[in-house]
């Protein structure tokens, strides 16, 4: 019934979520701890009490206005999305054909690859340096179709600098750059201001991570005009619900509310990269609301199963370029105390020598 290519691929794998009555410390899907503007509560009341017998708007007019103004793009060249998970499906759908080649630095967010083989692409992996610098001189040769950066990237939280980003769009002229920045807001930079100098360039944005509005679903691409008119082609008509657009409007006009989560994230980071080294592990310098804990060449595995048990949720990938690695997404101080507290002596037990400079 379905295509061999269908058949033959790995599903994408989401991070656990708790059932409604388990009261579990969830650090493994980069949510954001607090909660969304209260604002977002107000418009979403008052969508639901509104029209919902009828369609929403199918180019999410009032939603993209609000960002055009935020961003200070022109909202011709803005496009709305169910997350930006749905943004990323229209791009592959819309440029890559069977054999097509898609390329990206690894490793990074694996529903690249879950969406590269429903379109049987061809993918062109390229891995980091140790130090997670992006091989932009051979993204640059490779000239795919496609080319994504994650930035900050996923799950490094590392950044590659914007000037970078503007020399790998000019020698891929033609072609798409696409600059996945659902993690920007907590980082120094972004790559917006390179949308006018750059016709190939897609910047994706998502209110999941800074916002608080995972569950809402709502994601930005910011692109050339005749690249959105491409995209329009590809996207389901109402692809976004009349509660999302309204809540998404919302949020947008209260980004002081989300600027204030951000440090909030950001100043508990710093701590708990600091508290990290001191056991023993290798923590990559993280612009996003989570960080990567490394303990090289072991593999982490049991750690995280023990943290599991004991009711803390992390992201461990079973690839091998990630066995002695596990995410951790920032929750609030009070959730990561916790998490400190019942790691040490996890690591202690389970490798004493690498974590003795904790001591
Ligand atoms: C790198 C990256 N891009 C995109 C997404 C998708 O975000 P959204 O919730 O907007 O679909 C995620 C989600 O975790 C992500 O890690």
């Amino acid at each position: 019934m379905f295509r061999p290519s269908i058949k033959k691929m790995d599903p994408y794998t989401p991070g656990e979520q708790p059932g409604p009555r388990e009261r579990l410390i969830k650090l493994n899907n980069n949510e954001n701890p607090y909660p969304p503007s209260p604002r977002v509560r107000r418009a979403v009341g008052q969508a639901a009490n509104a029209a919902l017998r009828l369609y929403p708007a199918p180019r999410a007019d009032e939603f993209i206005a609000c960002a055009a103004k935020l961003y200070k793009v022109p909202g011709e060249m803005i496009l709305a999305g169910n997350g930006s998970d749905e943004l990323l499906a229209m791009l592959f759908r819309a440029t890559l054909d069977r054999g097509d080649t898609v390329a990206y630095p690894t490793p990074t967010y694996s529903l690249y690859d879950t969406l590269a083989a429903v379109q049987e692409a061809r993918v062109l992996h390229f891995p980091f340096a140790r130090d997670f610098t992006v091989p932009i001189e051979a993204l640059g040769r490779a000239r795919a179709r496609l080319t994504i950066i994650c930035n900050p990237n996923s799950p490094s939280g590392t950044m590659t600098p914007v000037r970078s980003l503007a020399v790998l769009a000019r020698k891929l002229r033609g072609r798409l750059l696409v600059i996945d920045e659902a993690y920007v807001d907590f980082a120094s930079d972004n790559a917006l201001r390179l949308l006018k100098d750059h016709r190939n360039l897609v910047v994706l944005r998502t209110l999941s991570k800074a916002y608080s509005l995972a569950g809402m679903r709502l994601g930005l691409a910011f692109a050339h005009r005749s690249t959105i008119e491409a995209l329009l082609k590809v996207k389901d008509s109402y692809n976004l619900s009349r509660i999302a657009l309204a809540g998404g409007a919302a949020a947008l006009s209260d980004s002081a509310w989300m600027r204030r989560n951000v440090e909030r994230v950001k100043k508990t980071r710093a701590m708990v990269e600091v508290r990290l080294r001191k056991m023993g592990f290798e923590v990559p310098p993280s612009q996003a609301n989570f960080i990567l804990a490394r303990m090289p060449d072991h593999d982490l595995s049991r750690v995280t199963r023990g943290l599991r048990r004991a009711g803390i949720l992390v992201r461990y990938f079973s690839v091998p370029s990630l066995r002695d690695a596990m995410r951790i997404s920032i929750g609030t101080p009070a959730e990561m105390a916790a998490l400190l507290r019942t790691l040490g002596p996890l690591v202690r037990a389970e490798f004493g020598e690498a974590c003795r400079r904790s001591a």
